[in-house]
């Protein structure tokens, strides 16, 4: 045993978390285990996704980032990855309108080289249009990898001291942060993951650094606003003390 001072207690924490995190995964397993096809699970995985901006809204979460496409599922079937593209268009056609009508602002992250242009002009067409709203942000990780998002940061840094505009000795994790794709977007308070699986798969990985884990055992299309609530509940009993010994809420 320690000598430390015993963990002060946490009245002063608040039970939502600011920003909210989650991997949508299992929607093959839901399908299969229904005997239907794979691209049927990923477009009830839409259906979840709905519900759950939604409840994020009521909840008062201010930020739900999700992780729609990594960069490593360039390595499924091209049907597949056909179906998740088709699903991602049909989304912003047909959700872009009433997001925005419920002050959603929408924000990508994730490599924009190497997508169809079609995508790029429906992903940038979403960012512009919601850009002024503040209910919720909504931030869609699509051809995302954080690896990939980190090495690009450090090539941003390692160009600038090249160019001699950058002391190497300025760079720190909080500079380097700064170089990232979204530096205003708070860390995740909580991330999620469906399925039973436990780990993060390349997703805000320097994010997540103090994030709560949460990870469900139902697949991705069976998740709800009451799931939601469930793994807030699990957040909120989890005591965050960032390398500290106090625990402290996260903003
Ligand atoms: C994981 O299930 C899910 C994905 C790879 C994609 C998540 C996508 C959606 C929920 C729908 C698309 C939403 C938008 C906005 C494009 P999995 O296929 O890995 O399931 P499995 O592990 O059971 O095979």
């Amino acid at each position: 045993m320690s000598n430390a001072a015993p963990i002060a207690p946490v009245a002063d924490r608040s039970d939502a978390p600011l920003h909210v995190a989650l991997i949508m995964d299992g929607n093959g397993r839901w399908a299969a285990a229904r005997g239907l096809p794979r691209a049927e699970g990923h477009r009830r995985g839409v259906d979840a996704l709905r519900r759950v901006v939604r409840a994020a809204h009521e909840l008062g979460i201010g930020y739900l980032t999700i992780f729609s496409f990594s960069s490593e599922n360039w390595s499924r079937p091209a049907a597949e990855i056909g179906d998740l593209f088709g699903l991602l268009r049909r989304f912003i056609r047909n959700d872009l309108a009433s997001l925005h009508r419920d002050g959603v602002r929408v924000r990508v992250i994730g490599e924009r080289d190497g997508l169809e242009p079609d995508i790029c002009a429906l992903l940038n067409e979403a960012e512009e249009l919601t850009r002024n709203n503040s209910r919720l942000t909504l931030v869609v990780a699509f051809n995302y990898g954080s690896r990939q998002e980190i090495a690009r940061a450090a090539q941003r840094l390692a160009r600038e001291v090249a160019e001699g505009k950058r002391d190497p000795d300025t760079i720190d994790a909080e500079m380097l942060g700064q170089y990232l794709e979204a530096p205003d977007i708070p860390d995740p308070d909580l991330i999620i993951r469906t399925s039973g699986e436990q780990r993060l798969s390349n997703f805000l990985l320097w994010q997540a650094a103090y994030s709560e884990l949460v990870f469900v055992p139902m697949h991705w299309p069976d998740f709800d606003k009451a799931a939601l609530e469930g793994a807030i509940a699990e957040f909120a009993r989890r005591e965050r003390r960032f390398g500290g010994l106090v625990a402290k809420t996260a903003s």
